[in-house]
């Protein structure tokens, strides 16, 4: 029996509030650290084309014995497929990746501005296809910044169910936060430790004290209480375990808002600048 509750979609599907995340896990370890999260309880899986290991999630998908219908699967688009064509390409490979007929969401993985003439809108229309086939149950964005969200809604008919952003004590990343809460997009809040980098944090360190917790739980309980979804990553057992412990203690409101004082702005962030970022993998 799972403990996590759902966030409802802006498209009338619902997603777990915490699922597993599997960025850098190498591919030929994927299978075994998403049937251990499994074993753990976690029915929620973040991967991506990029991230080279889908399969490694079917595997350890079908490894558990799990039901599909029983695990939201998210993948994502990778850089170089942009154009429609190679859009539905790519997402046909997805599926066989993964060994299924159908992904819970799919992402834009990134909005990559300055190449594609800055074109995400065609784009998002392929992805629009996809949710129409049924092959997506929900289609949303990650990295979109305020601009590129306000394109989409004067541009196309289909507002996304989720914006995957970075966000975590040291990167609030306000305004596009904000701008979801406003418009019904969901806010997924990627590397929601820091990928570690708060977990020594002083305030932190003496919340977790308090509470008797890990640091790390103290940051994805603070995530949770603020209404984001989050898929911490481990490779290590104990912290899969440890991440999934989140459902039976609570933040006092002063806590929450002491984590929240800890943004740095722009300068807290870890990960690249979506307006800029242009990496497409070879
Ligand atoms: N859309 C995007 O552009 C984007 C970008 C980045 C990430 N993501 C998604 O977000 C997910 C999470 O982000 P992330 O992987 O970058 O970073 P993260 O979850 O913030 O941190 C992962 C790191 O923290 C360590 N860790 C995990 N739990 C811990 C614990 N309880 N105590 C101490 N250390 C712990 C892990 O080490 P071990 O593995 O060695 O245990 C790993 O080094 C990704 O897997 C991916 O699904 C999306």
């Amino acid at each position: 029996m799972s403990t996590v509750p759902t966030v409802p979609l802006n498209d009338g599907n619902a997603i777990p509030q915490l699922g597993f995340g599997v960025f850098q896990i190498p591919p030929a370890q994927t299978a075994e650290a998403v049937g251990e999260a499994l074993r753990v309880g976690y029915r929620h899986i973040d991967t991506a084309e990029m991230y080279r290991n889908e399969q490694g999630v079917g595997e350890g998908i079908r490894a558990s014995g799990l039901d599909r219908s029983k695990v939201f699967i998210t993948s994502k688009l990778n850089n170089g497929y942009h154009e429609p064509d190679d859009a539905r390409r790519a997402f046909d490979e997805t599926l066989r990746q993964l060994g299924t007929d159908y992904v819970d969401l799919f992402l834009i993985h990134w909005p990559l501005p300055t190449l594609y003439d800055g074109d995400f809108v065609s784009t998002w229309k392929a992805l629009e296809e996809f949710k129409q086939d049924g092959r997506a149950r929900s289609i949303g964005v990650s990295n979109f910044q305020v601009d590129h969200l306000e394109r989409l809604a004067h541009e196309t008919d289909t507002v996304p169910a989720v914006n995957q952003i970075e966000l975590h004590p040291y990167f609030l990343n306000q305004e596009v936060r904000a701008y979801g809460e406003e418009h019904g997009i969901a806010t997924e809040a990627w590397s929601p430790i820091a990928q570690g980098e708060v977990l020594d944090d002083p305030t932190v360190t003496e919340i977790a004290e308090k509470t008797e917790r890990s640091t790390a739980q103290v940051v994805l309980r603070w995530h949770l209480q603020r209404g984001s979804i989050v898929f911490p990553k481990s490779v290590t057992p104990e912290r899969i375990k440890e991440n999934f412990e989140l459902f039976d203690f609570e933040l006092s409101d002063d806590d929450v808002g002491r984590i929240e004082g800890l943004d740095r702005g722009e300068e807290g962030r870890i990960g690249p600048n979506p307006d800029r970022f242009a990496h497409v993998p070879a």
